[in-house]
């Protein structure tokens, strides 16, 4: 019985582990759009340009810009140049261990992006395509509930070039 109790015991703490390894994205493509996750490849030597936080949905957001992109928002560019990734990656949040009242980052959600290409996309005359994937104890899956959605929400920031990030400033 006692065996029993620490294999019981032991196939929680793996399962445990395993929820929390780090996995990164594979390769999958939006069902809508085809965009694949590839396309960010290296993303997360991507910089920094804004973080953002949900009360809704209690999740910490991190927005990260390839060159092109960072160098655009940087300068405050009416329009995005062609070839912009703007992504974003959202976590669970947690009490720090020893200082509660102060919270991290605990499991990544989602990462998603929006990748500027004229040729293939204009559904608001923004030429923006958008992919979203999800992650869920441990495995990533394409959003495949269409970008309809992203699209007209995206359309409320259709001043800012249908981006809500503007360049967080580490300065001032
Ligand atoms: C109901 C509104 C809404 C919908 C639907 C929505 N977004 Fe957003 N999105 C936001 C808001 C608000 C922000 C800025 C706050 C944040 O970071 O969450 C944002 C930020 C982003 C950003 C960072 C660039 C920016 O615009 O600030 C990306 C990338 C993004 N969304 C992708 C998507 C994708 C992909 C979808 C669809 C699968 C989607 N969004 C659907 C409201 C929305």
């Amino acid at each position: 019985m006692k065996r029993l109790m620490t294999l019981f015991l032991l196939a929680i703490l793996q399962a445990g582990a395993a929820e929390n390894a780090a996995v990164a994205l594979p390769d999958l493509h939006m069902p809508e759009n085809r965009l694949s996750s590839t396309l960010i490849k290296g993303y997360e030597n991507y910089r920094i340009v804004a973080t953002h936080f949900r009360t809704d949905k209690n999740e910490l957001r991190y927005i990260l810009a390839n060159p092109v992109a960072f160098k655009a928002l940087q300068d405050s560019k009416k329009v995005m140049p062609e070839g912009s990734i703007v992504v974003k990656i959202g976590w669970s949040v947690k009490k720090m261990p020893l200082f509660p009242s102060a919270l991290e980052a605990d499991k990544l959600q989602r990462i998603e992006y929006m990748v500027k290409d004229a040729k293939r996309f204009n559904a608001a005359g923004d030429h923006w395509g958008y992919a979203r994937f999800v992650k869920t104890k441990n495995r990533y899956k394409a959003w495949d509930k269409g970008t309809k959605g992203c699209i007209s929400c995206h359309a409320s920031a259709k001043e800012n070039d249908f981006l809500f990030t503007t360049k967080q400033s580490l300065t001032q």
